[in-house]
């Protein structure tokens, strides 16, 4: 049990880096954040910055050529030192995870319902009607229409949306105190994908499970998240209550982010658009801010050293930048 007032998740100095013949990648460096119970947390930043690779190390879903250093303490117990079994038995039940595309994590060659019934067999010392019936029930809280029916049919079946709901059936299945939502709502269209966040918006209130929702469209993130945190190129950028991230970002990279959000009712395009510029290498880093050479308030400093990830005020909002507390106000800078 949690301590009152303690953290649900506390990691601290997670590293995770690819032995390649090309040398090592560092994907995950020096990565440390807590998620309280219930909360959620938005993980956002540009393709290839370490969300995807932070949530399978925690979960222990990474491939075999990873270096991984750092704890992650979970309701008393350090993840990252966990054998095969025990994680097995921390993983679908007390943290439970969805992924972007649930054809891949849906085996076509069984119904949905047998899938979801067997998440909850593996956790629960239950009989086969039990499970189905809970199953059925799982479906219907997110709102998959007629359940009972549904639950018999094969994934090809679903629609994308649909699939991705009973993905979140599943993830549930055994009231998980951590759901890790890796681009839930990436492969379906938009209005699917705002359905798909109500789901788990309602799933959250029903299971008070706290959420890691890893996401690269800030968009997404405003009314979904209570605290924010960007990663860039491997590290943390910027981290704070959602607020401060929005209204008073203190950091470059994440005014760049919030300046691609697309603004459907704006004359801007609808189409994201992109920062200029790419991600450095994860191979060699440079010893300067790796958003140095796309940055556009850079100084002579930015090439040379590499800015700590500071706190602002109070211990809520940090960011990693030399010119953290000197940036103009946002409301200056973004339209
Ligand atoms: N098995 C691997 N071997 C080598 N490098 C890897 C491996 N898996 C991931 N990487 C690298 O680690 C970095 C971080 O990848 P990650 O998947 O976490 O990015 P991401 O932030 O989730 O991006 P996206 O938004 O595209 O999902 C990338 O540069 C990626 O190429
Ligand atoms: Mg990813």
């Amino acid at each position: 049990m949690n301590a009152p007032g303690a953290a649900l998740l506390e990691v601290d100095g997670l590293n995770v880096g690819f032995k390649t013949s090309d040398g090592l990648v560092r994907a995950v460096t020096d990565v440390s954040f807590r998620i309280d119970p219930g909360e959620v947390l938005a993980v956002v930043g540009e393709s290839g910055s370490g969300k995807s690779v932070t949530a399978l190390a925690l979960m222990k879903l990474h491939p075999r050529s990873a270096v991984i250093s750092g704890t992650a303490m979970f309701d008393g117990v350090d993840l990252l030192a966990l054998g095969d079994a025990d994680m097995r038995a921390v993983r679908g039940n007390s943290i439970a995870m969805v992924f972007q595309d649930p054809m891949t994590a849906l085996n076509p060659v069984f119904t949905v319902g047998f899938q979801i019934s067997e998440a909850v067999l593996a956790h629960n010392d239950v009989t086969k009607k039990a499970a189905w019936a809970r199953t059925v029930e799982l479906l219907d809280l997110v709102g998959v229409p007629e359940p009972r029916q549904r639950a018999s049919q094969y994934p090809h079946e679903f629609s994308g949306g649909m699939r991705q709901r009973a993905m979140i059936a599943m993830a549930i299945s055994n009231d998980p105190k951590l759901l890790i939502a890796d681009e839930p709502t990436t492969a379906l269209d938009v209005t699917v994908q705002a359905q798909v966040m109500e789901v788990l918006r309602e799933v959250r209130k029903e299971t008070g499970a706290a959420m890691m929702l890893i996401t690269h469209d800030l968009g997404l993130v405003a009314g979904a998240a209570d605290r924010v945190q960007v990663m860039y190129a491997s590290r943390l950028f910027e981290a704070g209550a959602i607020d401060d991230i929005f209204y008073d970002s203190r950091n470059p990279y994440t005014r760049a982010l919030l300046g691609s959000i697309p603004q459907v009712d704006s004359e801007r395009t609808e189409r994201l658009l992109a920062i200029p510029g790419n991600p450095p290498s994860l191979l060699n880093p440079s010893p300067g801010c790796p958003f140095m050479p796309r940055c556009s308030e850079r100084v002579e400093r930015c090439t040379e050293e590499l800015p700590t990830l500071l706190e602002i005020r109070g211990r809520e909002h940090r960011s990693r930048c030399h010119l953290a507390q000197e940036l103009a106000p946002i409301s200056e800078v973004l339209p």
